[in-house]
């Protein structure tokens, strides 16, 4: 080796203090709705969200995503900014009633051809695809027949997903069913600030049934294709502790953690809900009925990876009342702390062994156009966090941070930016943010 070569290789290694594994792949995080825009176009039919965002009194300052970040009309220039970053992988969603225009029937041509050119274009630039089937946008069409409180919807679902196996499914190496499914549960059926807007709880937790079980029809749909890829869901999961050192805050933590992990690991990873969850619901549930003999053992059929969407922890008191004790951000709801990523990602493998695992998101929201600093730190230390939780024996593959783009963030609309890359909505301008050079960085060194 050249004294040279041998020096600018040492360099490279001192520079990053935490190595990750040859081939982690690095990533960013996106989804349809969020981002997309072209509501109407090409033959896209309304979602639940098209819908609830354009209801009076939804979503802050009234915004919606009819233009979001207009991503589907600056496909290129948005897949050219993944490569001057130097992703290897990218996740992002199909909506699905741009592909099925009301949730069924007939394939909108222009529609999936948009998706064809996504994953083309990422694979051309050497980031592997990470295809999520559903972040939350169900098609209205379905949702007027009842969408996920309607058991067909895991049908509907499953057939849709089909169709996305057979499009793109030589091409895709990573397939994600749902996005969050807890947060439908809780924000759209039960505090009714999320499409479809209900306040239900018996509801949610059938509809929660529904979309376990949509999961397990899709993994048995992708088995029946020639498609080549790994499937798995997307949770958002979140650690919990005893706000106190008393035996009733940790009683209260045990519950949360019921409500807040197990009752969707258990189903997927032990084929069964969790005794003391299940125990909890009322003898006269509709969950109770709404849970068939066979289902569980659909929805725990092989999931080979798991993503996880992490964005901090929950602390409960003797009462169960949340408390934070860690620092939060402008999402009011997210309680900072890096080390419960790492009690998380070890907890997984503790509890349901070796699947592989990727974080599918993490990231916070931060006020400064261009210079986030504060999104710098959180990063890093998430990432070293994640890299302690490697060293452990847990085997996480991929780190896709939320977000790539400045995006409509739900029914706080525009107000919040959690892009590493800043979105001008007036001009739609992309700018990168110091986070962004930074990421970049730390993918060339693959470490930090
Ligand atoms: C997650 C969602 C994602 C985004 C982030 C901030 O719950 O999956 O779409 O809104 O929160």
């Amino acid at each position: 080796m050249l004294p040279s070569a041998m020096h600018s290789s040492e360099t490279r290694q001192d520079a990053a203090r935490l190595t990750f594994p040859a081939g982690f792949g690095w990533g960013a995080a996106t989804s349809a709705y969020q981002i997309e825009g072209a509501a109407k176009e090409d033959g896209r039919g309304p979602s639940v969200w098209d819908v609830f965002s354009h209801e009076p009194g939804r979503v802050r300052n009234g915004d919606t995503g009819d233009v979001a970040a207009d991503h589907y009309h600056r496909l290129g220039e948005d897949l050219d900014l993944m490569r001057d970053l130097g992703l290897t992988s990218y996740r992002f969603s199909i909506a699905w009633p741009r592909v099925l225009p009301t949730g069924r029937g007939a394939v909108n041509a222009k529609g999936l051809d948009f998706y064809q050119r996504l994953v083309d274009g990422l694979l051309k630039r050497g980031i592997a695809p990470v295809a999520t089937l559903f972040h939350w946008d169900t098609p209205q069409a379905l949702q007027d027949l009842g969408g996920w409180e309607n058991r067909d919807c895991a049908n509907w679902f499953a057939d849709y997903a089909h169709t996305m196996f057979t499009a793109l499914g030589d091409r895709v190496p990573t397939w994600l069913t749902l996005n969050e499914p807890k947060t439908v549960v809780d924000v759209g059926y039960t505090a009714g600030t999320h499409a479809p807007g209900k306040q239900d709880r018996q509801l949610a937790n059938v509809v929660g049934h529904h979309l376990l079980l949509g999961h397990g029809l899709a993994v048995q749909a992708l088995r029946g294709t020639a498609a080549k890829g790994r499937i798995g869901a997307a949770l958002s999961l979140s650690p919990t502790y005893p706000a106190d050192d008393t035996e009733a805050a940790r009683r209260q933590a045990e519950i949360a953690d019921g409500e807040e992990n197990r009752r969707w690991l258990d189903p997927l990873f032990k084929g069964r809900y969790p005794q003391d969850w299940l125990a909890a619901q009322a003898p006269d549930a509709p969950v109770r009925t709404a849970i068939r003999d066979g289902d569980l053992a659909i929805i725990s059929a092989q999931n080979d990876v798991l993503g996880v969407n992490y964005y901090g922890t929950t602390h409960v008191t003797g009462t169960g009342a949340r408390v934070m004790l860690h620092p939060t951000s402008q999402a009011t709801w997210q309680e900072i702390s890096p080390d419960g990523l790492h009690d998380l990602l070890t907890r997984i493998k503790r509890d349901h062994g070796d699947i592989p695992l990727t974080i599918t998101e993490n990231g916070l929201p931060t006020t400064n156009p261009l210079k986030d600093t504060d999104r710098i730190t959180f990063l890093r230390d998430h990432l070293t966090a994640a890299h302690r939780a490697i060293q452990d024996g847990v085997k996480l593959e991929s780190y896709h941070l939320w977000s790539l783009l400045d995006n409509f963030e739900w029914a706080e609309g525009y107000t919040q930016r959690w892009g590493i890359v800043n979105v001008d909505f007036a001009t739609q301008q992309r700018k990168r943010k110091a986070s962004a050079d930074w990421y970049r960085g730390v993918i060339a060194a693959n470490g930090l």
